[in-house]
């Protein structure tokens, strides 16, 4: 990445996650500034990983300090505190900075409204598997955001996990499947285990049988030139086991489910970018 100095205002899980990724890559600690609320925090930033931080509770410019002399500013506040952190750091921008967000539901419309003209925004979403280094994040340009902004974000995101790069108008979209699509994964793992427990297996050994189902699912896949239909129908015998509770599942509509449940979550990603609670 083409970056001498990288700021990330509020560091915490994905912004620590964006952080981790980024040592992992070779950026060098001393090329890193960031900011929290507590001192706590900074001061465990600090002390574990080397970087520069600055904390709000030990003063009002925390943020203001941390942007000193970046190019590339990502903000991992929550979504509620994004437009207050920029205003807050606008004048100590350096010029034709580039300004990343992962925050939902707060567009690049909002943020370029309270930015000098001359600094591009970047709306990203990536999930929480960014923690161990296979995130999907979805990139959006903003309409100051050059050629250059789009690489430079991808290769930010590239050091969790790999990219796609989207219009904006899909990415809440995106973020109905990829971003919370961990915790459906998880959900679906909830229930298996519980169905493991009904069949006599104790906690340990029903959470050993469903991890590793979906964790060896999940490479198989990865390391398959098949698609999940052959993958599924290799372990389909005829007149079978597993076909017998294929054929149940199938009752249920689970792609209509899946369906409804995203809908329901982009309509309240519409809700959270109007403002409501
Ligand atoms: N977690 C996810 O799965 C996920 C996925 C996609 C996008 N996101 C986005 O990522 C953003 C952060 O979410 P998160 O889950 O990482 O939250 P989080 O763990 O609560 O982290 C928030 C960070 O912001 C710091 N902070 C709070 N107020 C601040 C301020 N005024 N100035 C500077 N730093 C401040 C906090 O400091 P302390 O550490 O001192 O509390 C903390 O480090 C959100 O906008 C969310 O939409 C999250």
């Amino acid at each position: 990445m083409n970056i001498e100095r990288i700021a990330i205002l509020g560091t915490g899980s994905m912004g620590g996650a964006i952080l981790a990724g980024l040592l992992k890559s070779g950026i060098s600690p001393n090329n890193i500034s960031v900011s929290t609320k507590t001192t706590a925090s900074a001061e465990r930033l600090a002390d574990e990983l080397g970087v520069l931080a600055f904390a709000m509770e030990d003063g009002d410019d925390a943020n203001q300090m941390a942007v000193a002399n970046a190019q590339l500013v990502l903000i991992g506040v929550k979504p509620a505190y994004v437009l207050e952190v920029l205003a807050d750091v606008a004048d100590s921008l350096n010029d034709n900075t580039l300004v990343v967000s992962v925050a939902a539901g707060v567009p690049t419309a909002a943020m370029e409204a309270v930015l000098p003209e001359d600094v591009g925004v970047i709306r990203a979403m990536p999930n929480t598997p960014a923690i161990v280094g296979r995130a999907l994040t979805g990139v959006a340009a903003g309409s100051r955001a050059t050629d250059w902004a789009v690489e430079t974000a991808t290769q930010l995101f590239e050091t969790v996990g790999q990219v796609l790069v989207l219009d904006e108008s899909q990415i809440d979209a995106l973020g109905t499947i990829s971003g919370s699509g961990p915790a459906y994964v998880f959900y679906l793992i909830e229930q298996l285990t519980k169905a493991a427990k009904h069949h006599g297996f104790s906690d340990r050994d029903a959470a050993l049988l469903v991890n590793q189902t979906f964790l060896g699912a999940a490479e198989l896949l990865v390391a398959s030139d098949k698609t999940p239909e052959q993958l599924r129908k290799q372990v389909t015998s005829p007149n079978g086991t597993t076909e017998r509770a294929i054929a149940r599942l199938a009752q249920t509509d689970l792609e209509g489910m899946f369906i409804e449940a995203t809908e329901a979550a982009l309509a309240r990603s519409r809700e959270l970018a109007e403002g409501k609670a």
